[in-house]
């Protein structure tokens, strides 16, 4: 199983890389890494096993957090209390994306930051997206709220971005009044 410390810091340069196109079939390893997230972010969401495996809780992580430079990546949405949904998205786009923003009150997390951030990083509400699935298959996904936000999070990990680059340094809250805070 994973572990937190099989995530990469952001003090790696690798995360500050593109991650580049998966061709399909996609390769057992691949597979198994899928898997692997799956599971990993699953267990953080459900306090007794977060705590029992020492995970810090995530919903999203993006293949590049480990290393692996494919544009690829997988959220776990709790929908409902201990009720979760598995996104995988290989090669993904969006197509689509509301003219409302949002952004997270408290802050943004990423498995990647391991310290205390400060500020706001403005995100469309709702956002259409089009990738593959483990099995090549095309697929079209549609977020809100929080999970549009992991899906631009982790969209943004396939291009070396994390949220921190998206906080303005000078003013972290800034234009906060024209967004919605969720
Ligand atoms: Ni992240």
């Amino acid at each position: 199983m994973l572990k937190m410390s099989d995530i990469l810091d952001e003090k790696n340069k690798i995360l500050r890389e593109k991650s580049e196109e998966v061709t399909f079939p996609l390769s057992e390893s691949d597979k198994k890494t899928i898997n692997d997230i799956i599971e990993m972010l699953t267990n953080s969401q459900i306090p007794e096993l977060s705590e029992k495996y020492d995970l810090r809780p995530g919903m999203g992580l993006a293949a590049i957090q480990l290393g692996i430079k494919k544009r690829y990546f997988v959220v776990v949405h709790e929908y409902e209390e201990g009720k979760f949904d598995n996104y995988v998205l290989i090669n993904p786009k969006i197509v689509s994306s509301s003219e409302e923003m949002i952004y997270v009150g408290e802050g943004e997390g990423c498995l990647s930051i391991n310290r205390e951030t400060v500020g706001i990083v403005p995100r469309s509400a709702r956002v259409t997206m089009e990738a593959y699935d483990m099995d090549g298959n095309k697929i079209r996904v549609r977020g809100r709220e929080e999970l549009a936000i992991a899906f631009q999070h982790e969209l943004d990990h396939l291009n070396g971005i994390l949220f921190v680059d998206r906080i303005d340094k000078n003013d972290p809250f800034k234009n906060k009044n024209l967004y919605r805070e969720i």
